[in-house]
């Protein structure tokens, strides 16, 4: 069984654009502005924009953190990302998700400049994504991608059953595994709440990629032996003798599954670290696009 260390591997993807970043300053050239906007103080998306920031400044990118209070309006929130539209020193940002409940996502996303989205949430850019095009992929499945092309797990006419259809991690990677283009074509089966005998598929699964965000809900009598298994949950539970008060737990029974897994991606320290080694490596390629 081998763990798929996504800190280890998202730390030699930010080496790697660290030592980019070094030969554009050498070349006087602008390194990348990265710029994140928070509304509200939601405790799990101000660890994430904190760490996202913190990976800009050991990398040499420039960064913005923009932290608007909870009570901010949609109006108020469409001007702030149109004038990172229109900020020449912006190269890329992200509007940190989910909104407060008043404020439409959907609306807000759309106002996102295709060519500084580099959550690639925009429908042009998950259009593009879709039909194999040069894009930004979303952090996530970029990020799972990229663990899995570097630990050269065999993908190729493997059954991938995937677990979770959101817009941001489950629909995105089914598309992923079963392209052609990124080498993956893997045969995809996508599971979600209303799928029946869930059990039963992930049985017949060589890689299950699990997007749900349900504490230990993949249990060794799910898997395969020999599986790869990908585990996206990123749930906090509640427990007042943790340091923090809380402790992070992903949607696999991981001390049982791993005995039967090939692969097994941890939590913490698997995908989570790798989503923002990929938001950095978009940022760059935004930098580089912009230049071009
Ligand atoms: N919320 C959870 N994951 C993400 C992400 O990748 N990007 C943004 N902007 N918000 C998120």
């Amino acid at each position: 069984m081998v763990i798929l260390d996504g800190k280890k591997i998202s730390n030699q993807i930010k080496d790697e654009i660290a030592t980019e970043v070094a030969q554009m300053k050498e070349r006087g050239e602008k390194v990348p502005h990265l710029a994140a906007v928070l509304v509200g103080n939601d405790g799990a998306s101000l660890t994430y924009v904190g760490s996202k920031v913190r990976s800009c400044k050991r990398i040499g990118f420039e960064s913005t953190l923009k932290h608007l209070p909870e009570e901010t309006t949609e109006a108020e929130l469409l001007q702030l990302v149109k004038d990172l539209n229109d900020d020449p020193e912006i190269d890329g940002y992200i509007v940190q998700l989910p909104l407060p409940k008043h404020i439409d996502e959907q609306k807000v996303l759309m106002a996102v400049h295709p060519d500084k989205d580099v959550d690639g949430f925009h429908p042009t850019n998950f259009g593009k994504m879709a039909l194999d095009m040069e894009t930004f992929i979303s952090a996530t499945p970029y990020g799972i991608m990229e663990l899995l092309r570097r630990y050269d797990v065999e993908t190729e006419g493997k059954h991938a059953v995937v677990i979770g259809r959101s817009h941001i991690v489950g629909r995105p990677i089914s598309i992923l595994m079963s392209q052609k283009g990124k080498a993956a074509n893997a045969t995809v089966t996508l599971c979600h709440s209303r799928t029946k005998n869930i059990k039963e598929l992930t049985l017949q699964a060589d890689i299950v990629i699990s997007a749900l965000g349900v504490p230990h809900f993949l249990k060794a009598d799910m898997v395969k032996p020999g599986a790869v298994i990908i585990d996206v949950g990123i749930t906090r539970v509640e427990d007042k003798s943790a340091e923090k008060g809380y402790y992070i737990t992903g949607d696999v029974d991981y001390e049982n599954v791993r005995k039967k897994a090939s692969f097994i991606t941890p939590v913490p320290g698997g995908v989570g670290p790798m989503t923002i080694a990929m938001l950095l490596k978009n940022t760059l390629l935004a930098r580089e696009r912009h230049m071009a």
